[in-house]
């Protein structure tokens, strides 16, 4: 496809260019107020460690900031008026890990501790709580600065509808585990929830930041929507076969939690029938020993999972690089989106 040939193990521009002054930005917001849970979020944010001293730790890939900035920068915007937009969505995503990792029981994110694991549930589910409502004053007193009373108002709803879809996703994913009979329609409809939302409403915000025509702002939508499934699948693959000293949770991860994710779906519809009932039965159990693990690996090879999920990967990619073709941006803008694409299709962590 169209992707062959770019270059993929690295971080592309799009998430370089940007970093420097939406970290500063987010470093603003988040000393809004010196209280205690402000150590945590800069904590989480891998500004200090977890006795509040000043380090710098390894930080997200800030893909829906970097996508929000450059939404506004690829229609004329002015790029400054897209920070308050690319904090506000970085700062919901990071609510919804905040919350993830307690659902998913994970002690490690991005390498380190999670809040959870160093100040306990409750207190990291107000660590959530509170990042999230940050966002959403981020964007309702700053955005009025630069917009009028109708656009600020629309990009408050979208920030708060695709927060929402997040949290309904992320109840779907959690409602799915266990169950051994969710359909690939199913899963797909979840993670657009889950991940797609916020993804889409980066571009989104950005676009509207930048004054973009509303065909415009729509296309950007639709583009966001088809990055965020290319997004998870990767993302499920990295949550199996995924190694350690790139993603920073343990390999097979996901198998160990039981979570239903693609994998395990394609496995369950098309392993033989001694497969489906060894999976069944393994994701019954209580517990799951590295012998289950490599039992269900060994599956999954003979399934031709991995095949299967870079197939479907390269076709939502290639239906993104074709919507792409039809937004009204520079073709240098269109390279970058590309670059991104492929990227994401081969991610590492
Ligand atoms: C992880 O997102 C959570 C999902 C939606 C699957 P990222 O991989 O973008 O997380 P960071 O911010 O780069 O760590
Ligand atoms: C996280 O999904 C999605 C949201 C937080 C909305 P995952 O559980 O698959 O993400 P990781 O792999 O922990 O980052
Ligand atoms: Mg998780
Ligand atoms: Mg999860």
């Amino acid at each position: 496809m169209i992707l062959i040939g770019v270059p993929v193990q690295y971080s592309p521009a799009i998430l370089e260019k940007y970093r420097a002054r939406v970290e500063d930005y987010l470093y603003v917001v988040s000393s809004v107020k010196n209280t205690e849970i402000a150590e945590a979020i800069k904590y989480h944010f891998g500004w200090l460690d977890q006795e509040g001293n000043a380090v710098s730790s390894m930080q997200g890939k800030g893909i829906r900031s970097s996508l929000c900035m450059f939404a506004c920068e690829s229609v004329g915007g002015v790029l400054d008026n897209a920070l308050q937009g690319a904090a506000a969505v970085e700062l919901v995503h990071n609510f919804s890990l905040i919350h993830d990792d307690i659902q998913d029981e994970d002690e490690e994110r991005r390498h380190r501790p999670t809040v959870w694991s160093i100040w306990g549930v409750s207190k990291a589910l107000q660590v959530g709580n509170y990042i999230r409502i940050l966002s959403d004053l981020t964007v309702k007193n700053s955005v009025s600065q630069i917009l009028d009373n109708n656009l600020t108002l629309r990009c408050t709803e979208t920030l708060s509808e695709a927060y929402l879809e997040t949290v309904e996703g992320q109840y779907l994913d959690l409602e799915y585990e266990g169950k051994l009979d969710i359909t690939t329609k199913e899963y797909l409809g979840m993670i657009n929830r889950k991940t797609g939302a916020l993804i889409s409403c980066a571009l989104k915000l950005g676009a509207l930041l930048g004054s973009a025509d509303q065909d415009t702002v729509k296309e950007m939508s639709a583009f966001g929507r088809i990055l965020g499934l290319v997004f998870q699948i990767r993302d499920d693959y990295l949550g199996i076969w995924g190694l350690q000293e790139n993603t920073g949770k343990n390999v097979a991860n996901d198998v160990r939690r039981r979570k239903n994710s693609l994998p395990i779906i394609h496995a369950l519809q098309n392993g033989t029938p001694a497969a489906v009932t060894e999976i069944s039965k393994t994701y019954r159990q209580d517990c799951i020993d590295e012998h289950d693990i490599e039992r269900i690996l060994s599956i999954l090879n003979d399934v031709g999972t991995t095949g299967y999920m870079d197939k479907l990967a390269n076709s939502y990619a290639s239906s993104a690089v074709s919507l792409l073709e039809t937004i009204k941006i520079d073709k240098v803008y269109r390279i970058e989106l590309q670059e991104l694409i492929a990227f994401l299709l081969k991610r590492e962590s």
